[in-house]
Order: structure tokens, then sequence, then C-alpha cells
């Protein structure tokens, strides 16, 4: 009796190992292709957010570019003849200033200018990134575009300049004070914007489009992967918990209990088990045990009854 209850309760201590070995195996799993994704979702995140941006800036380099040709071409050459001044119609950078002024009010996110150390306008003073963009068109004259991540006031852009380079069209506002359109110096004063040399970078033209979100968009993405991935084992833990106990834990548990039966004295129990794998093939050892205990069980009782009975039969 007491050897039975040792064997049961080491039996409950460790009833459910497998099941627990099998949680553990799920967790792990779980938290290893949370991690793995995690980064899959990271790089491909990045690339996606860098690609979109990528587009939307070249295509607003390109409106903006058409913009200055509009100018130049379609818009100038009706104004130089009628002799009448009006700087948005003569020169690309005012008017893509103007236009803009406009796109900025409808897309506030996106960032335009054209920015120069010698302004007219002083709200085109260059920003500390913006400067050290000059700089490297100023030290590489062969440098045409630059494509460059960046912060301006506190926002992070992808953005695309192109140098602004002065000649002799330009001098005609932006040369010496004296020789200025007077509309200009009345609009915009006497203080910067003018002295252009005949040749030289004056200026950049800054296009950016918003990358402040990308950890935002990681972060969003990551928690639907992890979401979904614990969706994924949630549905596969249920499948296998209920295979496992199905296939092997119910059964096994069915074979001890049938073994324990037998060596509490119940010979003549048959275990028996219906199945052609393992577990059948358990249940089969055991009978075939059960069984020779049987025979060596009435074996020993005849011999005991024939000892019993040749005295008695003296
Ligand atoms: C018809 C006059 C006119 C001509 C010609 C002209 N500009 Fe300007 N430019 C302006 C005005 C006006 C502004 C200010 C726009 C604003 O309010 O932001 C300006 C602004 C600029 C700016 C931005 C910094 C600033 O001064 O506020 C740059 C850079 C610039 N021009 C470069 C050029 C270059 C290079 C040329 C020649 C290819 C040129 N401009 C020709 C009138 C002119």
């Amino acid at each position: 009796m007491n050897s039975v209850k040792n064997t049961s309760s080491s039996r409950d201590r460790n009833k459910d190992s497998i099941i627990n070995r099998f949680r553990r195996a799920m967790i792990f799993g779980y938290i290893v292709t949370v991690v793995i994704s995690s980064v899959i979702v990271g790089f491909w995140s990045r690339h996606e957010v860098y690609t979109a941006a990528g587009k939307d800036l070249s295509l607003l380099v390109d409106m903006f570019k058409s913009v200055g040709t509009f100018v130049l071409e379609d818009v100038r050459p009706e104004i130089v003849a009628q002799d009448v001044f009006h700087a948005p119609a003569l020169s690309p950078v005012v008017a893509t200033k103007k236009v803009s002024d406009h796109l900025l009010k409808i897309q506030p996110d996106y960032y335009v200018k054209t920015t120069s150390d010698n302004p007219l306008n002083p709200t085109n003073f260059p920003e500390p990134l913006e400067q050290n963009i000059l700089k490297q068109f100023r030290d590489d004259s062969d440098l045409k575009v630059l494509i460059q991540e960046g912060t301006i006031k506190g926002r992070r852009f992808l953005t695309s300049s192109r140098p602004s380079v002065s000649k002799a069209s330009c001098l005609e506002c932006h040369g010496g004070i004296d020789k200025a359109p007077k509309e200009i110096v009345a609009a915009y004063g006497s203080d910067s914007g003018f002295n252009y040399p005949e040749t030289g970078v004056v200026g950049a033209s800054i296009v950016g489009v918003p990358l402040a979100n990308l950890k935002t968009v990681i972060l969003q993405r990551s928690l639907t992967a992890a979401g979904l991935v614990a969706l994924l084992f949630g549905g596969l833990f249920l499948m296998i918990n209920r295979l496992v106990q199905r296939l092997v834990l119910r059964p096994v548990a069915g074979i001890t209990e049938m073994a324990l039966d037998v060596s509490g004295g119940n010979l003549d129990r048959e275990i028996i088990m219906e199945r052609k794998d393992e577990i059948g093939e358990l249940a089969n050892s055991f009978e075939l045990i059960r069984r020779s205990l049987v025979t060596a069980t009435n074996l020993l009782y005849k011999q005991r009854q024939k000892k019993q009975g040749e005295p008695q039969q003296k």
C-alpha cells in the first residue's frame, strides 16, 4: 500500500511535465518568433518609409522644377516684352516661393524653401541643416543634387537640395542696390539680398518630405505582428495541446491506471488498447507482462495446492 502511495504521489508531481515542457517550448518559440519578426518588420518598414518618401520627394522636386520652367519659358518672355515688373512672373525662385507658400498651407508636413545666407527675405535665412547643405555645395561645385536626411525645426525630413547658382540675369534684382528695381527695395528693404557675384553658389533650393513617424510605424507594425503571432501560436497551442492530450497523455494515464490495478493484485483486468502505434505497443507489452504474471501465479498456486494436498493424502 505504502509503495503504491509513493508511486502515485511522485506521479502527481510530474503528472503534467510533458504539457509543461510543451508550454515552455511554445512560449520560447513565441518569443523567438516575435523578436525575429520585429527585426524583419523594422527593416521592412524602414525600407518602405524611405522608398515612399523618396517617391514623394522626386515628385515634389519635379513639380517645382516644372513651376520654374513654366515661369522661364511661358511667362517671363511675355512680361519682359511688355516691360512690366512682377517678380513672381520674372523669377522662378519667387514663383516657387509663392507656389510653395500655397502648398504648405494645404500640406503642412512638407518642407519647401529657397535659402540664402544673403537673403532678400529674412525668413529665407538658412537653418543649421541648410547652412550645412550650402557649405557642401560651395565646397564641391560639381555637386548638383544632394539627398539627405535631417532635422529642421525639430522635424525629421528626407530632403533633396539643389544649388542656386548666380548668373548675369539674377543681377537684375540681386545686383547692386542702386540698380535694383524699386519694387524689390520697397518690399524687402536694402539690408541684404543684393550684390550677388556674377557666378557662384548663392543659395540652395530644398524640398523635404516628413520622416518623423518611422519609429511610430515600426512600433505599430511590431505590435500588430506580435499580436498576429500570438493568435497563430494560441491556435497552434490549442490544437497541439488537444492532440497531445488525446494521443499521448490520456492513453498513457489509462495504461498507468491499468498497470497499477494489476500491480495491486487485480490480475484479471486485461490491458487492451486498439492502437497500432508506440502507445499501443506499450499497452501490449503490459498485457504480455500481465499474462505472464497470471500464468506464473496459476503455476505457483497449483504447486502450492499440490504441496498442501500431498501430506493430507498420505
Ligand atoms: C525679378 C527679380 C528677381 C530675379 C531676376 C531673381 N530673383 Fe531671386 N529673389 C527675388 C525675390 C523678390 C526674392 C524673395 C522671395 C521671397 O519673398 O521669399 C528672391 C529670393 C531669392 C532667393 C532666396 C533667398 C532670398 O533672397 O530671400 C535666392 C537663393 C534667389 N532669389 C536666387 C536667385 C538666383 C540664383 C537668380 C538668378 C538665376 C534670381 N534669384 C533671380 C527676385 C529675383
